[in-house]
């Protein structure tokens, strides 16, 4: 894809220059790195988590711990692979202990997210979780209500699904994330 330098100096520049050694919130003091996200600057499916694990702040990479292989399976069963896609969190750091994400936080680190939203312009995005969809569905919903339906945003679709962290631990929910995912391979 020809646009996927350009994108990808656009990501470059806000990584660099404008987040930098971010400072903004309370969560800059106890983190290793910052996990900005990665993945194909031209992809067409974006996925958005909540926010880096222990293994995630220690490699400075979205999604590799446990959460994240299971991520992978769900990004293979529709077809797609790893380096096909875009993947990012709320937030950048990791919150201590695996806390939730505060909302001064996500009010801090949101603009960054939307301005890599911005320039990859996916086709569609999924929301991982209750943060990733209140944030992207600008809504106060549960998560088991807003996810099975394809929303139009401003900025492109998005279809919620449970976080892959609560699909370990909830197994049973998988079949209902499956239903999801196919709700995404037919749009794309
Ligand atoms: N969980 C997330 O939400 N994001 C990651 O990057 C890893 C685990």
């Amino acid at each position: 894809d020809e646009v996927g330098p350009e994108k990808l100096k656009l990501l470059e520049e806000l990584r660099l220059k404008e987040i930098g050694n971010c400072v903004r919130c309370k969560l800059h003091k106890r983190r290793r790195t910052i996990v900005f996200g990665e993945g194909n600057p031209a992809a067409r499916l974006m996925l958005i988590g909540e926010a880096p694990g222990a293994d995630e702040d220690e490699q400075g990479r979205p999604f590799v711990g446990r959460a994240g292989q299971l991520l992978m399976q769900m990004i293979k069963a529709i077809g797609f692979q790893r380096s096909d896609v875009y993947i990012a969190n709320v937030l950048k750091c990791r919150p201590p202990e695996n806390r939730n994400p505060e909302s001064d936080e996500i009010a801090e680190c949101s603009p960054f997210l939307y301005k890599q939203i911005s320039i990859i312009q996916p086709k569609i995005i999924i929301a991982l979780g209750t943060f990733a969809a209140q944030l992207i569905l600008n809504s106060k919903s549960s998560i088991s209500s807003l996810r099975n339906r394809v929303y139009d945003m401003p900025y492109g679709r998005v279809v919620a699904t449970y976080h892959p962290s609560y699909l370990l631990r909830s197994p049973q929910k998988k079949p209902e994330a499956w239903e999801d995912l196919k709700l995404v391979k037919r749009i794309l």
